[in-house]
């Protein structure tokens, strides 16, 4: 893969104080490619993510680039402005502000953009449009997740990192969280994913990444980690 791909990750190191959690992961997204990491819990997978993005800075020697320009270590607003869109786990919105409002603090850094971009996800998330003038803390946890989703796409990111944006939904609200990043990916949008609802993800995704450890332990496309019989008995459940 050319050294300008979107996102870019190699030997990636990072940690909480002295304690390394992730020990010198690489890996590569291209434009328009879907990969999603899968791993035990405490894998570190969130960390890995988290230091991509900038909210935990990689060790020294870590290398995170973002179409060829090296950011790792960068401020997350600096790496944000680069392109990259990162969405935690828990979503991040504010609770007593309007959905309207939260999606205008999704442009931030660039106001000039707010109309274009409220068009775009409105189109993308239908709901968010209905809701524009509720609180925030009164949608369902499901919707708060798309809200916070569509606050990452609002100055139209070209890395987007999204850590398990299916948890805690309802089957219905999952397929609904999937149909909108494969939208968003059709755009042209690199994606790396985290999900422990890992058969699903797979299958809407390129390639597949499975960490375990702080470290690398299968990589493939995603037809073939389905396949492998190894990764499905340790990491996908028996009954497919
Ligand atoms: N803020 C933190 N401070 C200290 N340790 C942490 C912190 N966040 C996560 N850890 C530890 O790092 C390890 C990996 O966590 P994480 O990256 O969240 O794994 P995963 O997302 O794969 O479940 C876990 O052992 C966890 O306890
Ligand atoms: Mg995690």
């Amino acid at each position: 893969m050319s050294n300008d791909a979107p996102l870019r990750i190699e030997g990636l190191r990072a940690g909480y104080g002295q304690a390394d959690i992730v020990h010198g992961v690489s890996l590569s997204v291209a434009r328009a490619e879907m990969v999603t990491i899968i791993g035990p819990n405490g894998a570190g997978k969130s960390t890995l993510l988290k230091a991509a993005a900038g909210a935990v800075r990689p060790r020294p020697g870590s290398s995170v680039t973002v179409a060829g320009r090296e950011v790792a270590g960068l401020p997350a607003s600096e790496i944000a402005r680069a392109g990259v869109a990162y969405v935690p786990q828990e979503a991040n919105v504010f609770r007593s502000l309007s959905v309207r409002e939260n999606l205008e603090l999704g442009a931030w850094s660039d106001r000039r953009r707010i109309a274009d971009g409220l068009a775009r996800v409105h189109a993308i998330f239908p709901v968010l449009s209905e809701r524009a003038g509720a609180r925030a803390g009164l949608l369902s946890g499901g919707q708060r997740q798309m809200v916070a989703f569509a606050m990452a796409l609002m100055l139209e990111p070209a890395v987007l990192l999204l850590d398990e944006p299916s948890a805690g939904l309802s089957p219905v609200m999952v397929d609904q969280m999937f149909e909108a990043i494969i939208a968003v990916n059709r755009t042209g949008v690199a994606i790396l994913m985290v999900e422990q609802n890992a058969v699903q993800a797979l299958k809407i995704s390129n390639r597949g990444v499975v960490m375990a450890a702080g470290a690398v332990a299968a990589t493939g496309t995603a037809a073939d980690l389905l396949a492998d019989r190894s990764v499905a008995e340790l990491y996908l459940g028996a009954a497919r």
